[in-house]
């Protein structure tokens, strides 16, 4: 492959202001781990583009979370700053490479447009960097940009090494960097660690640059948010308030209406058609997705799933598992993964269903157990009915054919299997298979003590 853009991307650093046992850039906003943000959308938006991630601190975080996905690792062993990490990846830059784009892991929502703009610019202006700014009303803590009175980049200050004056400037450094490949390479052996930290700033580069004569274009963010960084529990909340926000506003111009958008929780992979009403308290996660017309919540939790069209579900959870169309859940129902609702059909209070597949129109109201079962259409499970699933030592199937109808509050202890149209009396417990429009009834045949009560009654009152 012609490889014309790298990006490296930092990520071997400490994280300390997170106070986590995990790296800082696998870390969650709105479920999705910070770095996938990046690769994301370089994936989608880059075509010939390679990915070198650095890695140290807690590596195998790193590595984890970026199993099977098309990056190249470089190690940096010790942190002597993003200069050092950055020099650790060139080894892994491609020579075809042109622009080698440098960005931090703890910044994930940096849009490619954005990046894409970066490199226009170096190249239209023939510069050695192009440079994203931003103007932040508290720039504290990020690195400030110092400039000449025609905006020209002269250098760039760290808070820490920044004067009482310099501190007070608030275009800041995000840290979204386009280098042509050699002044990179030649720039980096160059920068020294005389500074607070000792450490090797990348932000050097641009006043070594500039005494060399080379040319630093610069483009300003138009949205901060795609900037921001994040070092701290609470800036993951505000990362996170906002995305959550984003998302939700997303959802409503394009035809899904959301009650409550500051109550409601939608992944960023989700996807839901129009028309769709979603009320408060409610969580739409990982990679579900959801048809049109349907009505969803309040307070459900719905992950990893695929729901049809016109489906209504409220106050339940469903995991891993499709569901068609016109399916009612809830309330207070739980869909634990694999289980597979066809067209129609009605689930309610207080039902659980694993690892099943239920066929069209086949209803099941309240109060059930449904683990590892094959149900026909158009069946009927009453209230109270149990699949005995579990011998103590393994798991069995049960199979139900299709307009079977459970009687209330029956057992059916698996390995069974019940014929087309047969019947089972309410409070049977089964253990043998059913042939198809047969009556089983597996209980004690009632007797009736006729004056039973009045007679115990005189027993006691002649004591
Ligand atoms: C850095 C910039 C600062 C900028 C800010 C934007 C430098 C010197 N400063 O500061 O100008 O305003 O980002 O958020 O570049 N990392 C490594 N190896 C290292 C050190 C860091 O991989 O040796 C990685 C970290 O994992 C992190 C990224 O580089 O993902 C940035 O490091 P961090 O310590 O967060 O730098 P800031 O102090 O935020
Ligand atoms: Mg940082």
């Amino acid at each position: 492959m012609n490889v014309r853009s790298t990006f490296i991307i930092l990520a071997a650093g400490e994280g300390k202001r997170m106070k986590s046992k995990y790296s800082k850039v696998v870390q969650k906003v709105m479920g999705k781990p910070m770095i996938l943000y990046i690769i994301d959308e370089i994936e989608k938006n880059f075509e010939n583009a390679a990915v070198v991630v650095v890695v140290g601190n807690k590596k195998e975080d790193v590595y984890k979370v970026l199993e099977g996905r098309n990056v190249k690792f470089a190690y940096q062993e010790k942190q002597l700053g993003t200069a050092h990490a950055v020099m650790c990846a060139l080894d892994q830059v491609p020579d075809s490479t042109e622009d080698v784009f440098v960005l931090y892991g703890d910044a994930p929502f940096i849009k490619a447009d954005t990046l894409k703009r970066l490199s226009q610019k170096r190249i239209k202006e023939n510069a050695a960097l192009c440079l994203l700014t931003a103007i932040f009303d508290n720039p504290y803590g990020y690195g400030r940009i110092i400039a000449d009175e025609n905006g020209n980049v002269l250098k760039i200050v760290e808070e820490r090494d920044a004067t009482y004056q310099e501190k007070k400037i608030k275009e800041i450094n995000p840290g979204f960097y386009c280098f042509e490949k050699q002044e990179l390479v030649n720039v980096l052996g160059r920068i020294n660690n005389n500074n607070s930290q000792n450490e090797y700033y990348l932000t050097d580069a641009i006043e070594i640059l500039n005494r060399d004569g080379k040319k630093i274009v610069k483009v300003t963010a138009e949205d901060n948010f795609e900037v921001m960084g994040i070092n701290s529990r609470y800036e993951l909340f505000v990362a996170e308030q906002e995305l959550k926000l984003r998302i939700n506003k997303d959802h409503l111009s394009n035809g899904v209406q959301i009650i409550d958008i500051y109550n409601t929780y939608i992944h960023p992979d989700v996807q839901i058609g129009r028309d769709t009403v979603i009320y408060p308290g409610t969580f739409i996660l990982g990679k579900t997705s959801i048809g049109e017309d349907c009505v969803i919540g309040p307070q459900t939790y719905i992950v990893d799933s695929k729901v049809g069209n016109s489906c209504h579900i409220q106050f339940s959870v469903i995991e891993s598992s499709k569901i068609k169309d016109n399916v009612k859940i809830g309330p207070y129902a739980h869909l634990r993964p694999n289980s597979h609702l066809e067209e129609g059909v009605k689930i309610g209070n207080f039902v659980e269903i694993k690892n099943s597949k239920l066929g069209k129109n086949t209803k099941s109201a309240h109060l059930t157990y449904i683990g590892d079962a094959d149900i026909g259409e158009n069946v009927n499970l009453g209230c109270g009915t149990i699949f005995v699933n579990y011998d103590g030592y393994k798991k069995h199937r049960t199979v139900v054919e299709n307009n079977a109808f459970i009687g209330c509050n029956s057992n059916l202890v698996a390995p069974v299997k019940i014929g087309e149209n047969a019947y089972i009396a309410a409070g049977s417990t089964i253990t043998e298979d059913v042939p198809a429009n047969a009556l089983a009834i597996a209980r004690q045949r009632q007797t009736n003590k006729e004056g039973w009560v009045l007679k115990r009654k005189q027993m006691y009152e002649n004591r």
